[in-house]
């Protein structure tokens, strides 16, 4: 999704904004540009359609250098991604805006500044802040009132960054519904949608509040809050993230990201585990009060972190008795819900930053359930300040679109969930919780163990590569697992992918399969098994090709259509973290042999801010 950095300093800040941009490309974006103010008060603009380093190549050539300037990598929503739509976007020829977010009311916005005379050079939401402001200006010349005035006229959401050679001291920041941090530095500030796109200029920032607008100079700074009352934020200093900002050995981030497994799993458990048991600490001073009220849950989450929560729900249910529902945020925030009592609110995302899955968590403030936890990975995002309850599943920054390593960790947070919730209610055994966390701790060993089959995953993902749609079966916690392998697969190598339940087969796509469409199944020996393998000669009688991903127990023979991978042993309840590595590595190899751009598929976006 859209990036924005900007700077002020007592030095040339180009450089920093060019880096900040590369910082926030794994978010996705379709073009950039920037805006810098000269020493002689001119503002200078570059955009370019495609990648920042086409935008860095056009910098060399004509060399904008400035002490204040904002810049922006745009994911289209509001008109085709070229340069002419790419921000900044000016009104008149001394102030520009860049923005994150989207305006609904812009039509109208738009059609009232046109009729006072105002000229679009865009079909963006965004021009319609830049003319909106500089009217705000002429009805009154001080920039913190007329933005003020701005943002009241708004509908939707954005975050904002502001410059204008009037005021060529200042640089302007303003946030409803996308997140802006400032970082600070000896003598000079700088702004970002992402504190990543800041860490080779300072480890200190401040996270704007919902409403916030600020003025930010070299050494001070003012911040106002939605009311117009002037406030103080912490400043925060940041410790983590540092190695993520290479690709080490790895050829791209989504590989590394794959291969830490073993290691951020270590780190989502470090803490939570005493000698037997959960500890409840682990989420709070309150849980431990809130979980024994609990007798329903309702997840919340979008992409990955809603299969996430599906998982979930096969455990809380099974494991703790507790009744689960789980829904995409989209759609639960926009339907009426009848809360039953006693239910807790749980939401879980990656970045904490999703669009739909914090309005989801808005909404659900009022709507009478026992309290909110969110599962996030990232400690300062908006999922987290706002919540009761936290668990970070401290996963460490993931910068490849497609999430590996955020999604092992959620499932692994979640079960800690699960046996905390169990024993709170009195349903879970404790030799079952004590089994259970053993099985935990030896986790780590079991993906290592799977990731040094990475080469064979590689030799059967050539039997993708000339093919154009693919089936992903699984049957218990392996449905979701399987979802989100058929998930993987699309996005990042493009293959038309679908996931069902094994027994949904013969009820449709089984119409669909002959030698052209893969089956891949997830088939660990459990329950379930015999089920599954019935499924499976439903395919091999139609003339299907099975990739199968089982343990030794399972039984399951390779043969001329049937090729096994060979998993470990692991328990049944901890069967869909391990099973989900192998369909991770192969979505990553088929896309390695169709050439795509891995770590940022197109028309996707890492962290998505806007509905
Ligand atoms: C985007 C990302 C996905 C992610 C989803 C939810 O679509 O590309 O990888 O699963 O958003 O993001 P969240 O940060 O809320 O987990």
């Amino acid at each position: 999704m859209c990036g924005i950095v900007g700077a002020i300093a007592e030095r040339n800040i180009t450089p920093i904004l060019l880096e900040g941009l590369k910082r926030l490309e794994y978010r996705g974006y379709d073009s950039a540009g920037l805006a810098v103010l000269d020493q002689a008060g001119t503002l200078h603009s570059l955009r370019r359609a495609g990648k920042v380093a086409e935008l860095e190549q056009a910098q060399k050539d004509i060399k904008l250098a400035g002490r204040l300037g904002i810049a922006h990598t745009r994911w289209a929503t509001h008109g085709a991604p070229c340069e002419r739509n790419a921000h900044p976007h000016f009104s008149g020829t001394d102030l520009a805006v860049v923005h994150n977010g989207i305006i609904e009311n812009y039509e109208t916005l738009r059609r009232r500044l046109q009729e006072l005379g105002y000229v679009f050079l865009s079909d963006t939401d965004t021009e319609v802040i830049a003319h909106l402001l500089h009217y705000h200006l002429q009805q009154q010349p001080e920039l913190i009132p007329a933005l003020q005035a701005t943002i009241r006229e708004l509908q939707g959401a954005y975050g904002l960054a502001i410059v204008s050679a009037k005021y060529p001291d200042s640089l302007f920041a303003a946030r409803s519904g996308s997140p802006l941090v400032i970082g600070c530095g000896l003598g000079e500030h700088f702004l970002a949608s992402d504190q990543l796109a800041l860490r080779q200029v300072t480890d200190r920032f401040i996270y704007l509040e919902e409403g916030d607008i600020a003025q930010i100079q070299c050494d001070t700074l003012h911040i106002w809050d939605r009311q117009g009352q002037p406030v103080t934020r912490e400043t925060l200093q940041y410790h983590e993230g540092a190695e993520a900002a290479d690709k080490g050995a790895y050829r791209h981030f989504m590989l590394k990201e794959i291969h830490e497994q073993p290691s951020v799993v270590q780190r989502t458990l470090e803490g939570r585990l005493g000698t037997h048991q959960v500890l409840l600490e682990a989420f709070g001073p309150q849980a431990a009060a809130l979980f024994s009220q609990v007798e329903n849950l309702q997840i919340v989450a979008c992409g990955t972190s809603f299969h996430a929560g599906m998982v979930a729900r096969y455990w809380l249910e099974s494991l703790a008795g507790i009744s689960c529902q789980v829904e995409v945020a989209s759609e639960f925030r926009y339907r009426k819900v009848v809360v039953r009592p006693n239910t807790l609110f749980v939401s879980i995302s990656q970045s904490g930053e999703t669009a739909d899955t914090l309005a989801a968590l808005r909404n659900a403030k009022d709507m009478g359930y026992l309290g909110s936890l969110a599962i996030c990975n990232v400690a300062t995002s908006s999922l987290v300040r706002e919540s009761d309850l936290t668990l970070l599943t401290h996963a460490g920054p993931e910068i490849g679109v497609a999430s590996t390593k955020a999604f092992t960790t959620q499932l692994v947070g979640l079960l800690l969930l699960t046996l905390a919730l169990g024993r709170s209610k009195g349903s879970l055994a404790a030799d079952q919780e004590r089994q259970l966390v053993e099985e935990l701790r030896c986790l780590p060993t079991r993906l290592d163990e799977v990731l040094s089959l990475s080469h064979t995953v590689e030799q059967i993902a050539e039997r993708f590569s000339d093919k154009r749609h693919s089936l992903f079966l699984g049957r218990g916690t392996q449905y979701p697992v399987a979802l989100e392998g058929a998930l993987k697969l699309k996005e990042i190598s493009y293959i038309h992918a679908e996931a069902y339940p094994a027994g949904e087969l013969k009820h449709g796509p089984l119409a669909l399969v002959d030698s052209d469409m893969p089956v891949v199944t997830v088939a660990p020996s459990n329950e379930l098994l015999e089920k599954l393998k019935s499924n499976l000669q439903e395919v091999r009688a139609r003339g299907g090709e099975l990739i199968v991903f089982a343990d030794a127990q399972a039984g399951i023979e390779h043969d001329q259509t049937t090729h096994v991978l060979n998993m470990p042993h692991i328990s049944d309840v901890l069967s869909p973290i391990l099973y989900t590595l192998p369909l991770q590595l192969l979505a990553y190899y088929v896309a390695i042999l169709k050439g795509t751009d891995v770590d940022q598929p197109r028309n996707l976006a890492k962290s998505v801010t806007v509905e």
